[in-house]
């Protein structure tokens, strides 16, 4: 058997998991709460909440896998990219237990691994080629997977990521950080089309959000005091509505000219509710094959980085242990 222990450490979630054969046995997350009343990530502060972490969590998946240390086949660990004092701490704890337990260890791309948390799901899992829309707090991509290890990116953001567009758009209504699945829960109840926002005109398959950001601002300098209480929800409504269009286009595009209709969404964006509804809708009406994440699997978690690792393994494609982080990583 095949077992992995893997670690994710990229940004402000501590997560440790444990596969057994390409399936997860278990996947421990601990939110980082501390960042709230800074309306954003601070980087030293997500740091030390990791080295507070990290041990229990992969306690606790190791424990509630029914598995310990002796019997972990090799230690996987997220590698890039991210903040770097963040990966540092889960690349220096993977490092030294692959030292001291004298196991093999696998370095993990992140952006690969959200794409390959699709792969989580035995029954419902895409074939290769397929597309996946990958949208995060750091990146919008598109990417042609053509198997688990040749993944090219066909179109990105130029600007801001669309969890950015989420974030930044929540904190001008006064939310707070990460104004993302705050603003997914106000739009259930609000109408999407009681306000019109400006859409990018973006060539090819890339993507712009910074332009929305701005829309959203001059809107809402042009109010009088207290018009976002009174009009929250049909405000979260209409920026989700606006920035699951700009999303969808460009999927659409890349379907239309790649001829590929197995179409996948991963990263933290892809738990919008808004934004799964809209994928399956368009599944149905333009027969493609969607493929969502179960919500645990879409934001960071460590679940991702062992299918990915397991995939690595079973390609004999380790790593030493001169190996370190980089906060900025292409494929
Ligand atoms: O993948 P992720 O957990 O971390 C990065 O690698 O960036 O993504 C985090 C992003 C944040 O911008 C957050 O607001 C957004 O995902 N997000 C959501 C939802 N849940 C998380 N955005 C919209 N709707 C959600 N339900
Ligand atoms: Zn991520």
């Amino acid at each position: 058997m095949i077992t992995i222990l893997a670690i994710e450490s990229s940004c402000d979630e501590t997560s440790a998991s444990i596969c057994a054969d390409g399936k997860i046995l278990s996947n421990f997350i601990a939110n980082q709460t501390i960042h709230e009343k800074y309306g954003g990530v601070v980087p030293e502060l997500a740091s030390r909440a990791h080295m507070q972490n990290i041990v229990p969590v992969v306690n606790a998946a190791l424990a509630s896998a029914n598995c310990n240390l002796a019997s972990v086949s090799a230690i996987a660990f997220t590698q890039a990219p991210g903040l770097i004092g963040s990966l540092l701490v889960g690349a220096q704890f993977a490092k030294s237990l692959a030292l001291s337990l004298n196991k093999p260890l696998i370095a993990v791309h992140h952006m690969q691994a959200h794409v390959l948390a699709n792969l989580i799901d035995e029954s419902n899992k895409p074939e290769f080629p397929f597309l996946c829309l990958t949208v995060s707090g750091g990146h919008t991509q598109i990417v042609w997977a053509k198997s688990p290890f040749e993944l090219e990116v066909i179109g990105e953001t130029i600007d801001d990521a669309a969890g950015e567009a989420f974030d930044k758009t929540a904190k001008l209504l006064g939310l707070p950080y990460p104004g993302g699945p705050l603003i997914d829960k106000y739009a259930k109840e609000g109408n999407p089309l009681a306000f019109k926002f400006a859409e990018p005109q973006i060539t090819e398959l890339n993507f712009s959000f910074s332009g929305l950001k701005t829309s959203v601002l001059y809107f809402l300098q042009k109010q009088e005091a207290g018009f976002i209480n009174k009009n929250l929800n049909d405000l979260c409504a209409s920026i989700q509505h606006t920035i699951i269009n700009i999303l969808l286009k460009k999927i659409k595009l890349a379907v239309k000219q790649t001829g590929i209709k197995n179409v996948c969404i991963a990263g933290g964006v892809s738990a919008n509710s808004g934004l799964r509804n809209a994928l399956t809708e368009c599944g149905i009406q333009y027969n493609w094959k969607t493929f969502i994440p179960k919500f645990e699997y879409c934001t960071d978690n460590a679940a991702m980085i062992a299918i990915t690792a397991y995939y690595k393994y079973l390609a004999n494609d380790f790593s030493d242990l001169t190996i370190s982080p980089t906060a900025r990583a292409t494929w």
